[in-house]
């Protein structure tokens, strides 16, 4: 039996650029993976069966990274000589979203979305997902979109030497998916206001084409007393505090280890 782990893709910006002749649009983003996520368990089997439990089973959110922990499993469970540069070419024609998913490390993204660069340094982030409960359909989301940031921009060398740091640069970005899916789902923006009226709250924003919406926290204390509250006044959401890790020799910031969150994203 083989396990992968899926984490939670977070898009902590994405800002969309003309409609292209192929229907997609380019954009750039900064995708983040949290420790909250999926588990996929992989055997050898006579036949071919899939078993899907947790709060998401009915395929609410977290389909790239489960397509991604698919692949890199498959490769592990057929001793594949494929590397990551191969899955993402697999993944790319499975979704735009999925190559990202394959090394799941935080990564500025480009073109369709498989165009990726590394960030080099990332703090610890406490951060906490809240999703509604309510499906977007991505495709949905795109055709509704008005207003576009364009995917242009200079991205930064993608060194973030503490959440201050980050706050700056997320400060100069949108999410150009935000309003088009809100239009369609207007709970979002309940949520977004659920999370930024949260002490500790620092950043809110939806992430990808939604219904996940996330908020960054000065500490993980503060990040799970919002949880606890939001779960209370609103026992419908999904709401889980969780933590993207740090890497490339930041800080520690954001407070203790909250553990491994429970499956389910
Ligand atoms: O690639 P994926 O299946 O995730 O895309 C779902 C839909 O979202 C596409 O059919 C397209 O309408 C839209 N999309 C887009 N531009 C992107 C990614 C997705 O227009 N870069």
């Amino acid at each position: 039996m083989i396990v992968e782990r899926a984490s939670a893709k977070i898009n902590l910006f994405l800002h969309v650029g003309d409609r292209r002749a192929d229907g997609f649009h380019p954009l750039q983003s900064l995708a983040v993976f949290t420790d909250a996520g999926d588990a996929l368990a992989l055997a050898a089997a006579p036949a071919l069966s899939l078993a899907i439990d947790g709060p998401f089973a009915t395929g609410l959110a977290g389909g790239s990274s489960d397509a991604a922990a698919a692949l890199r499993g498959l490769r592990t469970l057929w001793a594949l000589s494929h590397d990551d540069a191969a899955l993402c070419g697999i993944g790319a024609g499975l979704g735009s979203d999925i190559p990202v998913c394959v090394p799941a490390r935080a990564s500025f993204m480009e073109g369709r979305g498989e165009i990726l660069r590394p960030v080099e340094v990332l703090p610890r982030i406490a951060m906490l997902l809240v999703n509604p409960g309510v499906a977007v359909p991505t495709r949905d989301v795109f055709a509704a979109l008005t207003a576009r940031s364009g995917a242009a921009m200079d991205l930064p060398r993608g060194r973030f030497d503490d959440t201050a740091d980050l706050l700056r640069f997320l400060d100069t970005t949108r999410n150009d998916l935000q309003a088009p899916a809100l239009r369609i789902q207007p709970v979002i923006g309940a949520v977004l206001a659920a999370i930024a009226a949260s002490p500790g709250a620092l950043f809110t924003r939806m992430s990808g084409s939604g219904a996940t919406c996330f908020g960054l926290f000065a500490d993980d204390d503060a990040c799970g007393r919002a949880a606890a509250a939001l779960k209370k006044a609103q026992p419908g959401w999904w709401v889980m505090p969780t933590f993207v890790p740090a890497f490339g020799g930041a800080p520690e910031t954001g407070g203790r280890d909250i553990g491994p969150g429970p499956d389910g994203l």
